[in-house]
């Protein structure tokens, strides 16, 4: 599977050119595509969209902005929890989705990347949504009116729930097969409370995907 995330990453990363202010994503595939841009000798800026990210590209040599002090993001290369049909995208499982849909719809151009496993045809993957603490019990409520099961991600080496880089938690809320992205996502905006969820519809410009015999490319 490391395998399958780098090929994507090499791939996506052919795309950035000297002098380009790239959109650094976050998680495990958008890591391999931060080390491969350290690797081109070629000078970049990177807007990272996490603390993870920040530090990779740090790490690497790779000199990070924030966004304010960018005037345009000419590409963002960004992983995925699921890539359905229509570039239905699920994302959020690292908590990141927030900066990644803002630094991501800011680019001229997205690059999402995967492997094959992501690919489905109608996302079912739960949706994360990133709430202000003090809304959580709210939110939660509202989340079962709308048909879905939220439960509260709880951390893995901490006791109590994911504190995200913006300070606030995620409700992660399973909706079955999701049908109807554009209704949820409109709803689910809505909400008081909520900071943004981790459906991004419409948002990819090529979807890269990392297979066992090599790369595909799909153009939404
Ligand atoms: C971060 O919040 C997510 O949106 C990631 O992009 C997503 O979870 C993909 O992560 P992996 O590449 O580690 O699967």
């Amino acid at each position: 599977m490391e395998q399958l995330k780098q090929r994507a990453a090499k791939k996506a990363v052919e795309s950035v050119t000297d002098g380009d202010v790239v959109g650094l994503g976050s998680g495990s595939t958008a890591a391999f595509a931060i080390r491969e841009l350290a690797e081109r000798a070629i000078e970049i800026k990177g807007v990272p969209t996490s603390f993870q990210a920040r530090k990779i590209a740090i790490d690497e040599g790779i000199s990070v902005v924030d966004l304010d002090q960018v005037e345009a993001i000419d590409i963002a290369i960004d992983g995925a929890d699921q890539v359905g049909d229509n570039n239905i995208i699920v994302k959020g499982g690292g908590a990141a989705h927030t900066r990644e849909k803002i630094v991501d719809s800011a680019a001229e151009r997205l690059e999402i990347i995967v492997d094959e496993s992501k690919m489905v045809s109608t996302p079912d993957y739960p949706v994360p949504v990133e709430v202000l603490p003090s809304a959580r019990s709210v939110v939660y409520e509202r989340i079962r009116q709308l048909g879905g099961t939220p439960s509260l991600r709880i951390a893995d080496e901490k006791s109590g729930p994911v504190i995200t880089d913006n300070g606030n938690m995620i409700l992660d809320c399973a909706f079955g097969e999701i049908q109807q992205p554009r209704k949820l996502a409109k709803k689910l905006s809505a909400l008081p409370g909520v900071l943004e969820h981790g459906l991004f519809i419409e948002m990819a410009d090529q979807i890269i995907i990392g297979t066992e015999n090599g790369v595909e490319t799909r153009a939404p």
